[in-house]
């Protein structure tokens, strides 16, 4: 097939949306990196409901051939994912003109879809999860074909409302509302436990989004390499003197996969030794393979011979090793080998079903016994947490600075019973990287992770939008306050050292953390260089869910809020309407996401920058709004941070009108109740 039939094909089988002849039944290719079948968690009934629920989407006719096939994938996979109707065409991020639409809005968030579903940067490709291990775009692929051809007919007066994946429908709008609405596991809160993930997501009613991958905004490993690199430079500044450097100190933690797998890289750019342990050979192997981490080392003696070198040496290096964490923890602390930073990135957000390996199992032997005993299996996860915090501690008492990076480790250590409580048994002893690093030095200032795509898919313009981007930030470093100071020359180095560290996996993307004036004067100027042709397609606008007001998550986003209402999710919900009515191009809202289902609810937006006059008026209002509603609260709740901060908007920004804290003496509290 030439090009340009190909480009026509795949235009025609966008447009048709759930083909008229029934596609021929897939073989599953080999050695792609599948999800783990899921709990088979259906009564027999409800396995029935569950079929039913697949075969609504397909003419009658159809249903008894599928039938059979979607029963044998939930009974061995313990999911239905409609494998033969998976797209022939390759799904990959295409310059925009590749789509068929009738807005730009709309094929702006086709490529985002495609992104996240693209082999190169999809976790699960086959099964639509991009990462986190069940952080789904789609449930199965006749939503995803179905969605395809919403966007492709709609106008822009028109809102596609997706449930968890399922697209309800068109429906009429106006030209400043979202074009698509995305929840995704909102449950009635009762129903919000782990079981009930499993078994409302095996009938087919429900997905878990994660925070960037049902709402299309996952740009691969760049977010999270520069997320975790600001993470580790500021652990550092929070436990070194001001002369030394993090060189020859070691971070040990723990995971090399989706996420995890940026340690060792930011690691190298913070300058440290990571020691980073990863119990699946073949993930450490693809880290290793793709040059994310220098040195891979399977013997515990070699390792801990290995760190002490490089510790005599003041290297900045990082090692991978296979096996399980917990041995290294346990060996370190026999060698005595001061460990600087510690933390951990097993998926705890997914205890019992392959987030975290017990000790004393080798991976198969796990993977099994957590299929066939799930009791038992439980049983050792939790032991192995004990066991687990019980060395850490001993690091800790010898002065190791140990962190949660948000993967709900201390949650579920303390769940296992783990000696993980301060002596009022209310507290961890141990901060969360937000109630130490990222909320005072980020989060309350209103730095978070702003991101852009360039829908032309042409490097030059990631180029172009880079060079902008520090132009902005070197600019408004000239009068920026102490306060801020250190945030925006991290992101300056960044900035310039993005194109070299060559990040983009997927879409030309780009990520930096930037506060609510910086994003709106970098989104002016992209726009400005789209309205120009400087910049020669629309830019897609968004964040990471992982943000200053988009998320309500009380041990990770909201761990650093002490005023009680940390357990409450007005913020988020406040976000994602409040966005939705500043005319964001689509917005989303999620339950689970990073900690776990029933943990956390998350939302973001998207904005597509097509260089007019509405884009600019929407970017403001939009910008403004989704950064300073977060900022309002964490002020509200006392954060001496954000109390500047929001003083310092006000006074910049008339308009707003923000409700202050007055602080309450220690001293008149002292004596109540006595
Ligand atoms: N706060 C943040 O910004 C942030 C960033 C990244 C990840 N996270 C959280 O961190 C976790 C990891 O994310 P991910 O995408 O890398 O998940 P993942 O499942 O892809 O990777 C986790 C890895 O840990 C390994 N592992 C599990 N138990 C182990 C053990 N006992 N010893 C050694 N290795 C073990 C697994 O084999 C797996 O490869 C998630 O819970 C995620 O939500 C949070």
């Amino acid at each position: 097939m030439t090009g340009t039939t190909t480009k026509e094909n795949f235009k025609i089988q966008i447009l048709q949306g759930i083909p008229k002849e029934l596609p021929v039944k897939k073989t599953y290719p080999e050695n792609t990196n599948r999800a783990p079948k899921r709990r088979d968690i259906l009564s027999l009934e409800e396995k029935k409901l569950a079929i039913r629920n697949a075969l609504r989407y397909f003419p009658t006719d159809w249903h008894e051939t599928l039938s059979k096939e979607f029963s044998e994938e939930l009974n061995t996979l313990g999911r239905i994912y409609m494998y033969r109707f998976k797209p022939n065409y390759p799904l990959h991020a295409r310059p925009i003109d590749a789509y068929p639409a009738n807005t730009a809005q709309a094929a702006s968030i086709m490529i985002m879809i495609q992104n996240n579903l693209d082999p190169m940067v999809a976790q699960h490709p086959e099964e639509l999860i991009t990462y986190g291990g069940n952080g789904a775009v789609f449930q199965n692929w006749a939503q995803y074909i179905i969605t395809m051809q919403y966007l492709a007919i709609m106008t822009a007066e028109q809102t596609l409302h997706i449930y968890s994946g399922h697209p309800m429908g068109l429906f009429p709008s106006s030209k400043d509302a979202p074009r698509v609405v995305v929840t995704n596991g909102m449950m009635v809160p009762n129903y919000s436990k782990q079981d009930d993930w499993e078994k409302y997501n095996a009938l087919g009613v429900t997905q878990y989004g994660q925070m960037t991958a049902g709402s299309y905004m996952y740009i691969g490993p760049q977010g999270i390499v520069h997320g975790t690199t600001i993470t580790i430079l500021n652990a550092f500044r929070k436990i070194l003197k001001s002369e030394e450097c993090a060189k020859g100190k070691i971070f040990l933690t723990s995971g090399l996969g989706g996420m995890s797998g940026a340690q060792p890289k930011a690691g190298n750019i913070a300058g440290c030794i990571t020691i980073c342990v990863e119990v699946n050979k073949a993930a450490a192997e693809k880290r290793y393979q793709q040059g994310w981490v220098n040195e891979l080392l399977e013997d515990l003696d070699q390792l801990t011979k290995r760190a002490k070198q490089a510790k005599e040496r003041n290297e900045t290096v990082s090692l991978a090793f296979i096996g399980n964490i917990i041995e290294v923890w346990e060996k370190f602390d026999q060698e005595n080998i001061f460990i600087h930073l510690g933390s951990d990135q097993t998926s705890l957000h997914n205890p019992w079903s392959g987030g975290y390996y017990p000790a004393g199992l080798t991976f198969e032997e796990s993977n099994h016994l957590m299929r066939t005993k799930p009791a038992e299996f439980k049983q050792k996860v939790q032991a192995s947490l004990r066991r687990q915090v019980s060395a850490i501690n001993r690091h800790t008492a010898k002065g190791t600075y140990f962190f949660d990076y948000g993967n709900a480790f201390l949650l579920e250590a303390s769940r296992a019973g783990a000696d993980i409580m301060t002596g009022n048994g209310k507290d961890f002893r141990y901060p969360s990287y937000v109630q130490d690093i990222l909320g005072p030095m980020c989060f309350d200032y209103g730095f978070g992770p702003f991101r852009w795509v360039c829908t032309s898919g042409d490097p030059s313009d990631l180029q172009k939008s880079d060079d902008i981007a520090l132009g902005i930030m070197e600019e408004m470093l000239v009068t920026a306050p102490s306060e801020i100071r250190q945030q925006m020359q991290d992101n300056i180095k960044w900035i310039k050292e993005a194109e070299s560290n060559n990040l983009v996996v997927g879409s030309q993307a780009r990520i930096l953390y930037a506060d609510a004036e910086g994003r709106t004067k970098i989104a002016e100027a992209f726009n400005e260089a789209i309205k120009s042709g400087e910049i020669t397609a629309p830019i897609v606008l968004g964040r990471d869910h992982h943000d200053v007001g988009g998320t309500d998550s009380p041990f990770r986003e909201t761990s650093n809020i002490y005023d009680g209402s940390r357990f409450t999710a007005d913020m988020a919900i406040q976000n994602v309407i409040g966005d939705s009515f500043r005319c964001a191009t689509w917005v989303s809202i999620h339950n689970g996401g990073g900690v776990g289902w029933g943990e956390v609810i998350n939302g973001g937006f998207g904005l597509v920058l097509d260089g007019t006059n509405d884009a600019s008026r929407r970017l403001k209002s939009l910008l403004f709004y989704d950064v300073n509603n977060g900022i309002s609260r964490r002020s509200w709740a006392r954060n001496k941070e954000a109390m500047y901060a929001i003083r310092r908007e006000m006074a910049r920004t008339p308009q707003l009108k923000v409700t202050l804290p007055n602080i309450v003496e220690d001293d008149l509290l002292e004596n109540l109740f006595k």
